[in-house]
């Protein structure tokens, strides 16, 4: 009784968070007069870089481009501003946003200088200097511990070099920081940019008002965290997929080896409540009905199908088997609203990934609004060249894994009101 008095508490912040999600009274790029003012972007080009310092993804920055465009087309001086990694409040020259500036230079094809910090009497006289449609991109704001900290000295440095701010870092939007909350309060209006409304408003189509049925498929190895998604769908979707290790818990309440792998305590309580209120809610959940196995957790280890019912104690269910991508395929065939986050196995090792693979064909094959985002999910489908048949892929990696937890996103809370909302 006790375990689900708490839970009736999680319920009420969720619906708390949706309330405010739902009220997107916030305003947008297009309620600004833009002409000839200095607009402080905030963008997430956190993108990841190989060990030659070559970036290997640059979706990130191409998702800002029609905010920039937008902002060129309105006579607008953009002074974009990011964080890279986590340098942690030194400038470090490997955290440099140097190439990022390089990179943008060539998609917008026009000439974006790099000040050589975010902040400062330099950046100051940079900025002064600036004629409508120049962009210049600040310094890793990780450089100073400020931006972390939300310090209201380095918010307010931040706000004096512009006139309106401009948030487009969904990646970043759950991170209270300097430059996603603090120096809201120090400037007269913040609005969201194109790239921040497309994922709220796919958010909001997949999760808030969906076409139904609708199917979330939840999976990879975060388990502890990840079960908060579940426990937020479960009152929001038709059917929940679980694969990867997600999967171990469901099995262990009803009893299944789960071979080597171990399941937290607290998740199988939560396991439990999950299981009473689909039932309550007639939510039907899946699990595989088959793995690979592995003697090792390595490409060169010895492995198996099993069924789920015979996975020895010593070996390592590591990826879904071809019954349980058909049942998934199966399960899938009537949704209307398809939302995934976390692949079906360990599919960085190709030995592990066919089931990742084969749940990529059945999502995009599916005639429905598919959603993909958080972590490597979206990897699954650069690999198989499938992303341009996803209906949206989210910039967001842990913004996007709140967003489905139920939470407020504290970069878009901060955001300017519309008037009369
Ligand atoms: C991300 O990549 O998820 C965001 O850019 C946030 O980065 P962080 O996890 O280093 O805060």
């Amino acid at each position: 009784m006790g375990l689900f008095k708490s839970y009736g508490r999680l319920d009420r912040t969720y619906f708390k968070g949706l309330k405010e999600f739902r009220k997107v009274n916030k305003l947008f790029i297009k309620d600004l007069d833009l002409k000839g003012k200095r607009v402080f972007v905030r963008v997430d080009y956190n993108v990841p870089f190989d060990d030659q310092g070559n970036i290997t993804d640059d979706a990130r920055i191409r998702a800002t481009l029609p905010t920039i465009n937008y902002l060129l087309d309105e006579g607008a001086k953009i002074i974009l501003a990011s964080h890279l990694g986590r340098p942690g409040g030194k400038a470090l020259p490997e955290f440099s946003l140097k190439s990022i500036a390089r990179r943008l230079h060539r998609l917008l094809n026009k000439e974006v200088k790099l000040a050589n910090d975010c902040i400062g009497p330099e950046v100051k006289k940079q900025v002064d200097a600036m004629q409508p449609e120049d962009v210049l991109l600040l310094e890793n704001l990780r450089f100073h511990k400020g931006e972390q900290e939300n310090d209201p000295g380095f918010a307010k440095e931040l706000a004096s070099l512009c006139d309106v701010v401009v948030q487009d870092a969904f990646g970043n939007c759950h991170r209270t920081h300097a430059s996603m909350v603090g120096m809201n309060g120090a400037v007269s209006q913040s609005a969201a940019g194109f790239l921040l409304k497309r994922e709220i408003d796919y958010f909001e189509k997949a999760v808030n008002v969906p076409s139904r049925p609708v199917v979330s498929i939840v999976g990879g190895a975060k388990v502890v965290d990840k079960i908060k998604i579940i426990e937020n769908l479960v009152k929001k979707v038709d059917k929940i997929i679980i694969g990867g290790a997600m999967a171990f818990p469901f099995l262990t309440v009803q009893e299944y080896g789960i071979g080597k792998a171990t399941v937290d305590e607290n998740v199988t309580i939560k396991v439990l409540m999950i299981n009473k209120l689909a039932k309550e809610r007639g939510v039907k959940l899946y699990l595989p009905v088959d793995f690979v196995i592995a003697d090792k957790f390595d490409g060169t280890a010895e492995t198996k199908l099993v069924t789920f019912q015979e996975v020895p104690d010593d070996w390592f269910a590591l990826d879904i088997g071809p019954a349980s991508t058909k049942l998934f395929s199966e399960a899938m065939q009537n949704a209307k609203t398809i939302i995934w986050n976390g692949p079906m196995g360990a599919f960085e090792i190709d030995a592990f990934s066919r089931g990742t693979y084969a749940m990529v064909e059945a999502v995009v094959s599916a005639y429905a609004l598919t959603i993909v985002g958080g972590g490597d999910t979206d990897l699954a489908f650069h690999r198989m060249g499938e992303s341009y048949k996803v209906s949206f892929i989210s910039t967001g990696g842990g913004a996007f894994l709140e967003l489905l937890e139920g939470k407020e996103l504290p970069g878009i809370a901060a955001l300017t009101d519309k008037q009369g909302s």
